[in-house]
């Protein structure tokens, strides 16, 4: 479904991505993994038109998308969640929700006059299908707090609730779990494979190694902005590279 080839990105002259190439498959969960700094989060960006690569493609379908806006990428069907939580805290929890729906919202404002009632419609149809997001996540209690005075963990989840909301073609998750406690990730997980089941393609990147390895189809790594190895959770679980170069690390920092 997505294609990069051959991705590099630099800061200021410091390389953050090196020659980036894999695939994320139709319908499949692809965790991205790496130790701290390794450009996880600076690959989705280039993917979502946040940051401009410095050199290569990235293909959607048929579509080249590394030179197109963040609001044009987002129309094409690729929604994401954000590592640093970036939600708008004066609005309520279903507002937040429905900016994900924004692209499905009104046409005009000639429509919007000539149009009322249909329009009064399907602004109802739109909080609805905000209202159920929120539920999967368990959060529609919440629906007309300020996003604001939510706990992390609730902030998070509206992140997850904003993402999905659309039924985008490619979710992209940047550290969905970073920060819960243990049944959050687990009702987190739960979803996540219940979008899976359902179809959805995912990327996912995330430290949570027990989380990646039960709900990952297929696992890529990158350490220091190269990718270093690809496979099946199994497959790079026994992988020397990827032992060394993140579980290896892991340990000395522990
Ligand atoms: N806007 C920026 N300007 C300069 N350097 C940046 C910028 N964003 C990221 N970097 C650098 O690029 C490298 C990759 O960072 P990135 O945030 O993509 O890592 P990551 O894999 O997401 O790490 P983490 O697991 O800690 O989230 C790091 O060395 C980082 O300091
Ligand atoms: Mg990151």
């Amino acid at each position: 479904m997505l294609r990069l080839e051959n991705v590099s990105k630099n800061f200021g002259g410091l390389p953050a991505l090196s020659d980036v190439s894999f695939d994320i498959p139709q319908g499949k969960l692809t965790a991205l993994i790496g130790p701290n700094g390794a450009g996880k989060s600076t690959l989705i960006n280039c993917m979502t038109g946040v940051l401009q690569t410095t050199s290569g493609r990235i293909r959607f379908r048929d579509i080249q998308i590394e030179t197109l806006p963040p609001h044009q990428i987002a129309r094409l069907g690729i929604a994401r969640t954000f590592q640093n939580l970036k939600l708008f805290p004066r609005l309520t929890v279903l507002d937040n929700v429905l900016t994900g729906l924004t692209c499905e919202g009104g046409k005009s404002l000639v429509m919007a006059m000539f149009r009322l009632p249909y329009l009064r419609h399907r602004e109802r149809s739109l909080k609805l299908r905000a209202l159920e997001a929120l539920d999967r996540f368990g959060l529609a209690d919440k629906a007309n707090w300020p996003a604001g005075v939510l706990a992390y963990g609730d902030k998070k989840r509206v992140e997850l609730a904003r993402a999905t909301v659309g039924k985008p073609e490619l979710i992209l998750l940047d550290e969905p779990v970073a920060g819960l406690n243990a049944e959050e990730t687990a009702a987190v997980g739960e979803q996540l494979n219940l979008l899976r089941r359902a179809g959805h393609t995912m990327l996912l990147v995330e430290h949570d190694m027990e989380l990646v390895m039960t709900i990952a189809d297929r696992v890529v790594v990158l350490d220091s902005g190269r990718c270093i190895a690809m496979g099946s959770p199994e497959e790079v679980r026994r992988n020397p590279l990827v032992l060394e170069a993140y579980l290896g690390r892991t340990e000395a920092v522990a």
